[in-house]
């Protein structure tokens, strides 16, 4: 009998947790693989972008087993395995890679052309990343053990602080991915849209940057308060449709030296209603040319 448990994507709006199979030493087409570990997952994250699945806004099938955001401990190992031991602990990269490709190779590890025979890139529990399951369970398999896994040096320092280090599979290096595509540096006035985990993650890595000013904006007035309360500059959309005017409050100027989108393709107009591309047409017009 298994001992799996996992989160399981049944339809729009319709998440469960089921047994599921054990982990297996097998790629999704079934090859046996040597190169993988067996984790006993720690702790994981739901992200933003499970919630488009779940809401029904992809092509997602019922029977898909959720997460990406995985954090756990090593209970077996391939032969191939040489850099990780039973016990470590580690954090798992959300993007599937096998570290010897062009793209690997070249640090584009999203992007992997290996590891999904339908296009480049794969993930584990994502629709149409390779058929990785995912990682929103009790034991999840990771390939590429050596490459893709990030061990903790120190088991219960590491433990200790497990809530914060579970940030490290996706959602920090997403926002830190932004804020440096952006160019945020020493002395940036930064605009972040959105002040969910990503736009916060985003923020806090704008100002690891360096930059002088990082507003976070958004209308979730919980969400708003909390940004505000961890240093940042919460601009409130809901007060206004002319996104330069709420900046201008904050810096006397209403236009900013980079802009990070942290929303996505829900984005929501002032006002009430979808428009998904809202904030790219707003930042456009915040944002100082070049
Ligand atoms: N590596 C990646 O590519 C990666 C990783 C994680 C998340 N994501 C994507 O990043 C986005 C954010 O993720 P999250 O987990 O923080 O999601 P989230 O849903 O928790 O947060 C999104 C926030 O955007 C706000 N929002 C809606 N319309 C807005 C607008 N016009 N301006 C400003 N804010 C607006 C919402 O109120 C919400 O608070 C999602 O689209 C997710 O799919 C991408
Ligand atoms: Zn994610
Ligand atoms: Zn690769």
């Amino acid at each position: 009998m298994s001992r799996n448990r996992g989160v399981v994507y049944l339809g729009p709006g319709k998440v469960e947790v089921q047994d599921i199979e054990d982990p297996k030493f097998a790629a999704p087409d079934g090859r046996r693989i040597e190169h993988a570990v067996i984790l006993k997952v720690v702790s994981t994250n739901i992200c933003g972008s499970d919630q488009h699945m779940v809401r029904g806004r992809t092509t997602a099938e019922a029977g898909l087993v959720l997460g990406h955001e995985i954090t756990g401990e090593v209970i077996e190992k391939g032969s191939d395995v040489e850099m990780l031991e039973v016990g470590d602990i580690v954090s798992v990269p959300f993007n599937v890679a096998c570290g010897r490709c062009r793209c690997c190779k070249g640090q584009d590890t999203g992007v992997c052309l290996t590891v999904n025979p339908a296009r480049a890139g794969g993930a584990y529990g994502y629709v149409d990343m390779g058929g990785w399951i995912g990682g929103q369970a009790r034991y999840v398999m990771v390939p590429y053990a050596d490459f893709n896994l990030l061990k903790f040096p120190d088991r219960d320092r590491a433990m200790e602080k497990i809530r914060d280090l579970t940030m490290l599979s996706d959602i920090l290096p997403t926002g830190f991915h932004g804020a440096v595509r952006a160019g945020a540096g020493v002395g940036s006035i930064v605009y972040v849209a959105g002040a969910g985990p990503v736009g916060l993650a985003a923020a806090a890595s704008a100002r690891i940057l360096g930059a002088a000013v990082v507003m976070i904006g958004d209308f979730n007035k919980e969400r708003l308060a909390h940004a505000a309360k961890v240093g940042f500059e919460a601009v409130d959309l809901s007060k206004s449709d002319r996104l330069g005017d709420l900046v201008a409050e904050v810096t006397g100027s209403d236009e900013v030296d980079c802009a990070i989108d942290a929303v996505g393709f829900e984005a929501r107009r002032h006002g009430g209603g979808e428009q998904p591309a809202i904030v790219l047409n707003q930042m456009m017009e915040i944002t100082r040319a070049a």
